[in-house]
């Protein structure tokens, strides 16, 4: 979801790898155009986000007005007010709603997979008819992301997917939801060398990759920490948040006597007995 179309960013950044995320619709025949017409010819990875089928009850949102485009109330009026060269920014943009997902007027506004009332249609549920999609990926690689559920897992790999991604959407969709590093232990149980296994979710230090890489994650993504950098600095702010990333990892690693990321392992950790919880109804 973005508000560079697909187009608009593949001009700017010609070069692969280049990945297109989606969310589950309920218009299959936009979904489809989107990954057909819009997403394979250019775009090497699909990336199939799975834990928006609904937005959750995201409450700072619902206080603070949020919404695409910014709507002209007076707390906007005064932040604008308070940042000029931002509001400058954004008053010369055409980029203020989500162009990834538009559809032509006829197509109607593109809903999420489950509207508010209806009857939920879990997207897990969709991919165990194996309806995620997968045949359309052709030669791009196919990634399944927002799993927080061995059972979930497997699934991801019986469609097919060379990656997971063990994401909770940054704790935003579900108060409550577990944390990933601590599904992470047993989604490697279930699917380990199957498919990559990836994480995101609270990496905001290069210790905090580590962690993930020694429990047994092939890589890490990164939500806020870079968007930070991004506030504050702009493209430099964001090679910036990523140089202070990698510093602490690689002094981590001096630390810990490893040389190699290949050679991290769960033996530079002390992970607590009960770390991954006991569970009523556990698998
Ligand atoms: C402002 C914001 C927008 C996001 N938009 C999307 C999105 O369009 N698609 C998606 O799959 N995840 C989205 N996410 C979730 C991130 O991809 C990622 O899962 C999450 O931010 C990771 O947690 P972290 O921010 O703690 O690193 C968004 C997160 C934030 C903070």
């Amino acid at each position: 979801m973005s508000v560079c179309s697909i187009e608009d960013v593949a001009e700017h950044v010609p070069e692969k790898p280049f990945w297109f995320q989606l969310y589950v619709m309920q218009d299959e025949g936009f979904v489809d155009e989107l990954i057909e017409r819009r997403g394979r010819p250019r775009c090497s990875a699909l990336v199939l986000t799975l834990d928006l089928q609904i937005l959750g009850q995201r409450h700072k949102d619902l206080k603070n007005g949020l919404s695409t485009p910014p709507r002209l109330t007076v707390p906007n009026m005064l932040d604008f007010a308070t940042r000029v060269r931002w509001s400058l920014g954004m008053a010369r943009t055409t980029r203020r709603s989500f162009a990834t997902s538009s559809a032509p007027p006829e197509r109607g506004r593109p809903r999420l997979a489950v509207a508010l009332g209806q009857r939920a249609v879990r997207p897990q549920a969709r991919l165990a008819q194996g309806g995620a999609h997968p045949r359309q990926v052709g030669a791009a690689s196919f990634v399944i992301k927002g799993i927080l559920d061995p059972e979930d897992a497997r699934l991801a790999v019986k469609c097919g997917a060379d990656a997971i991604v063990v994401s909770n959407h940054g704790g935003r969709q579900l108060d409550g939801a577990l944390s990933t590093i601590r599904v992470l232990p047993s989604i490697l149980r279930a699917v380990k060398g199957e498919t990559e296994v990836w994480l995101d979710g609270g990496i905001r230090s290069g210790q905090d990759v580590l962690k993930a890489i020694a429990l047994g994650a092939d890589g890490t993504m990164i939500g806020r920490a870079y968007v930070h950098g991004l506030g504050a600095m702009g493209e430099a702010g964001v090679t910036r948040a990523l140089e202070v990333i990698a510093k602490e990892m690689d002094f981590t690693m001096a630390l810990a006597g490893r040389r190699d990321i290949r050679t991290v392992d769960r033996d530079i950790l002390l992970v607590p007995r009960d770390f991954e919880g006991e569970w009523a109804g556990n698998r």
